[in-house]
């Protein structure tokens, strides 16, 4: 079946077509287009996401994304199909709150024919409030008129099945349950047991900030622009590669821990307090700053995901989320796998931040594991807090 993916939960509007076959013993992906539109450089003056603002870009954004979606999987097909006025006024109701978008979809919509799809996928949550309400309410009017399928899709299980994507051959013959799946984002850090495809259960996670919010508030106090993860991830490697250990001692927090929980809101004044003694900073200083906090930061994650493994002994490893991007991360985490004996999987660098094709293969899996009348509601909600064990 073919899926239009819609992803707004965060700071990326994102819209994919996916072609997904196969049962659970043997689910496949294809691609057929992959839009997004990041809107980082526009949250970057506020060191963070501002929600207000993403929902507003959302809005603005989404019409665009979802009309090259379309024309990129080639299934635009143009002709002149006025909305009646039931049609107007059911989509009407639900864009109440999205009048830009209203008006840009109505008139799209009514230039094109139905495009040859199977079901619309939209991530319900975790994520902001205002940002997810935009995807769902799209999600909702694009269902009502071409009345197919909504499947409402958790933004983490997205994380954890990106993996799936783009494989030259079904993965699931290596892919076995149990799955440990480290979950590290900008909003996340958690350790995710996956029994099967439909049962998850969270073993660990952060009791305050993301490890992602950490790198990000770290290269605030470092004068990096936001994300800041990748710009720490890029001066920690020139770091290391200039000197094998580094000179700023800092703590890990609750690395002996007995439990699979993560703290890293002291890490972050750890290096704050730090920087404000020293003053000001040179470039060679910011460096090893950079490298010291990445070291403290990586190390609990793979410490933790180790005590996960020794402890609920998966058949598989998945590292997904925005910081799977990190190559100190990727790397320390191959001797770990090797020494388990166990297969690890990580998304592509391109499916690692969020995006719109992980939504489609999680709502894949939910189509596959829930009763298909389930998704004949288009009443759904957005759900900023939703967990992925419910
Ligand atoms: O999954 P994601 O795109 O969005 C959320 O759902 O949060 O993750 C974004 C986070 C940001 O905090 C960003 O700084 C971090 O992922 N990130 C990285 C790297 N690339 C992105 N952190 C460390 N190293 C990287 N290379
Ligand atoms: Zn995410």
């Amino acid at each position: 079946m073919r899926i239009l993916a819609i992803e707004t939960s965060c700071d990326e509007t994102a819209v994919a077509v996916v072609e997904c076959e196969g049962g659970l013993a043997s689910p496949t992906f294809r691609v057929l287009s992959h839009e997004l539109y990041s809107q980082a450089s526009r949250h970057a003056e506020f060191g963070g996401v501002y929600p207000s603002l993403a929902k507003r870009l959302h809005n603005q954004n989404f019409t665009p994304l979802l009309i090259q979606a379309l024309q990129k999987a080639d299934l635009e097909r143009e002709a002149s199909t006025p909305l009646s006025e039931d049609q107007i006024g059911s989509v009407k109701a639900v864009l109440e709150r999205e009048p830009e978008l209203f008006k840009a979809l109505t008139t799209y919509l009514a230039h094109t024919k139905k495009p040859d799809i199977d079901a619309i996928a939209v991530t319900k949550g975790p994520g902001l409030e205002p940002a997810l309400w935009v995807g769902v309410n799209a999600a909702r009017a694009l269902a009502l008129i071409w009345s197919i399928p909504l499947i409402p899709a958790d933004h983490m299980k997205g994380h954890i099945f990106s993996v799936l994507s783009e494989k030259e051959e079904s993965l699931t013959s290596h892919f076995q349950f149990p799955i440990l799946s480290l979950l590290v984002s900008g909003g996340h850090t958690q350790l995710v047991l996956v029994k099967d495809w439909g049962t998850f259960e969270i073993v660990g996670e952060t009791r305050d900030d993301a490890v992602g919010e950490a790198f990000d508030k770290v290269a605030r106090l470092l004068d990096l622009p936001y994300p800041g993860g990748p710009h720490i991830s890029r001066l920690a490697e020139e770091e290391r590669e200039q000197n094998e250990v580094a000179d700023i001692d800092l703590p890990r927090p609750m690395l002996n821990s007995d439990d699979l929980d993560f703290s890293y809101s002291g890490l972050k004044t750890a290096v704050l307090y730090k920087i404000k003694s020293e003053g000001s900073l040179n470039e060679d200083r910011k460096a090893a700053y950079a490298r010291a906090f990445e070291d403290a930061a990586i190390e609990v994650l793979i410490k933790k995901t180790q005590r996960a493994i020794e402890r609920y002994h998966p058949a598989t490893l998945i590292i997904a989320g925005g910081v799977a991007a990190n190559k100190y991360l990727r790397s320390q985490a191959e001797p770990l796998v090797t020494e388990h004996g166990i297969p690890l999987y990580i998304p592509d660098l391109t499916l690692t931040g969020d995006n719109a094709v992980m939504i489609a293969t999680a709502a894949y899996i939910e189509f596959l594991t829930n009763e298909k009348s389930s998704f004949q509601n288009y009443d759904i909600r957005a759900n900023s807090n939703l967990r992925v064990e419910r």
